[in-house]
């Protein structure tokens, strides 16, 4: 089991480096974000609740991340391990996803970080926005309360797992593919010794 968090701001590439990490790596994407994106096209109670929160830049309760990242270990239970990809996004997130992996004996490997300048973190999020039809990327208000967010309640989710040494800091500007070879290479060197 290798299980790994992919941290950053907004806009740092999370998504787009998952995609091709958990093929690498043959591991189950479990990105908050997407979830509750899937809740609201669904219309479901939960998703309506937690677009009037996305639609402001503002993060959605911990109970409802939370209880959602509790499902879907619950249903994996035969993962060759689990990227997680904005999650955990607070403090009380962090501690949550320890208790949950500890019940089934596991924990997170390590916690590799982008690192991107808020200038191409704000380029980035506005050029999407021009086509993805996300609310909360064409307008630039929205996008600085994200940033926001993230400085003010997500950035200490990395001290968290620096108290055990599982941070590592990756360039997240460049080639998509020279950042997901950094990765790997972060990956690779942790796997040899699982
Ligand atoms: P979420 O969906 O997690 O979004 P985010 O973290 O705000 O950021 P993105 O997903 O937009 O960015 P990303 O880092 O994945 O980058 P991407 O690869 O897409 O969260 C959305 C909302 O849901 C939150 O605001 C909150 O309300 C709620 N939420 C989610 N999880 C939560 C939680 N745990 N707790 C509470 N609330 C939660 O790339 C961005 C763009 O840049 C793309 O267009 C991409 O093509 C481009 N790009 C990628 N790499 C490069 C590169 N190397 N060079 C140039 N462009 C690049
Ligand atoms: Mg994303």
């Amino acid at each position: 089991m290798f299980n790994l968090i992919l941290f950053g701001p907004p806009g740092s590439g999370k998504g787009t480096q998952s995609e091709k990490l958990i093929a690498k790596y043959n591991l189950k994407h479990l990105s908050t974000g997407d979830l509750l994106r899937s809740e609201i096209a669904k219309k479901t109670t939960l998703g309506l609740e937690a677009k009037k929160f996305m639609d402001k830049g503002q993060l959605v309760p911990d109970e409802v991340v939370i209880g959602m990242i509790s499902t879907a270990l619950d249903q994996n239970p035969d993962a060759a391990g689990f990227l997680f990809d904005g999650f955990p996004r607070t403090s009380k997130q962090a501690e949550a996803l320890d208790n949950l992996l500890k019940l089934k004996n596991l924990s997170i490997n390590v916690m590799l970080a982008l690192d991107v300048t808020e200038e191409e973190l704000v380029k980035r999020l506005l050029k999407r926005g021009e086509t993805s039809g996300r609310p909360d990327d064409n307008n630039d208000q929205v996008i600085r309360t994200r940033i926001h967010e993230y400085h003010k309640k997500t950035s200490p989710v990395a001290d968290h797992y620096k108290k055990s040494n599982k941070v590592v800091l990756v360039k997240g500007e460049g080639s998509v593919d020279n950042i997901f070879n950094s990765l790997a290479k972060e990956i690779d060197v942790r796997l040899v010794k699982v």
